[in-house]
């Protein structure tokens, strides 16, 4: 079996790397080679590997950019991935993709089930729904992973930015409104390979998941932990904060609005896929050993 593997320089797509191996040849086609800028170049340099499945982690991510790139952000994350979807589905070749809590406008505290109407808040958020809404449009064998909060050990992150930021001030002021849970991109590639499996056998299975960590919790309980760790490991006499505040979201001016309750409901991939998503406690815990 042929995996054609698109972002896999990213977070997600690093670990999928390791995760997708034992399924079959994977093909990790870069920037370089598939470009989501030029649509129909990225189509045909997919095809020419005539894959059984695409795995799509390339994605425009910059949620404040955005908002002054729209058309970018809409080619990247809409355009393009509804085109290779719609070559998938002409073919009968699964495609996978992710998607992001932030096509919810994150009013309530109920975590959001796949079927609650989106109402973005932001271009990126617009962007992600777009790409979700045409990839379910082209009719094909899919699955779209939402998630939120995602690190990984490697790549720029919430907690990469608390550990520098921890090291140059010794006051930090962190958002204390906003609530979701800290997903592990290697748990996700986890998740993917498994659900990968289970849909080549079993395609009238696939469609829109929630899936991100169980529990959740505030940037700034987030940041509190890390940084509590952080003292505890070598890096303790570097680490310059000696006060962390919370904040309200509306304390900071960033060009893109971003949602206060991100919690997901992920009891559909628990039924369907009998994948129990762990704490998110759990990962971070291993990230920050391996980390510090
Ligand atoms: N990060 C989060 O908190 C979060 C939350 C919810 C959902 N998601 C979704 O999860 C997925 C993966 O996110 P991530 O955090 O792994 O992203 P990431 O680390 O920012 O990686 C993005 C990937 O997309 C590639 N890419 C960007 N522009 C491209 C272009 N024009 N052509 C080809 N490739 C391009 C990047 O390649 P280069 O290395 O060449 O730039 C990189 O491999 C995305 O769909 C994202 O929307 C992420």
């Amino acid at each position: 079996m042929k995996i054609v593997l698109l972002g896999a320089s990213g977070q997600i797509g690093g670990a999928l790397q390791r995760s997708l191996t034992p399924l079959g040849q994977v093909v990790a086609l870069g920037r370089a080679e598939a470009d989501f800028t030029a649509p129909e170049q990225t189509v045909a340099a997919v095809a020419r590997q005539q894959p059984d499945v695409i795995v799509n982690a390339a994605a425009y991510t910059a949620v404040d950019r955005a908002e002054s790139e729209p058309a970018l952000a809409r080619c990247i994350n809409a355009t393009t991935p509804g085109l290779l979807a719609r070559w998938a589905a002409q073919h009968g070749v699964l495609f996978v993709h992710y998607s992001s809590d932030y096509v919810f406008d994150g009013s309530g505290q109920r975590p959001w089930r796949e079927d609650d109407a989106p109402a973005p808040l932001s271009v990126y958020g617009r962007s992600k729904h777009e790409g979700e809404a045409l990839i379910a449009q082209a009719g094909g064998p899919h699955l779209v992973l939402r998630t939120s909060w995602v690190y990984a050990a490697q790549g720029r992150n919430f907690v990469q930015t608390i550990l520098r930021l921890a090291q140059e001030r010794p006051h930090l002021t962190v958002v204390d409104d906003q609530w979701g849970a800290p997903t592990s991109a290697d748990w996700l590639a986890e998740v993917t390979a498994h659900a990968v499996a289970h849909l080549l056998r079993r395609p009238q299975d696939g469609g829109l998941y929630h899936c991100a960590a169980a529990g959740a919790t505030t940037w700034f309980a987030y940041a509190a932990l890390v940084l509590a760790r952080a003292r505890q490991s070598a890096l303790a006499a570097n680490i310059k904060t000696t006060e962390i505040l919370p904040v309200p979201g509306s304390a900071y001016s960033t060009a893109a609005r971003r949602p206060h309750n991100s919690r997901l409901d992920c009891g559909r991939l628990q039924a369907v896929f009998g994948l129990a998503p762990p704490p998110w406690q759990q990962g971070v815990a291993r990230m920050l050993a391996h980390i510090l």
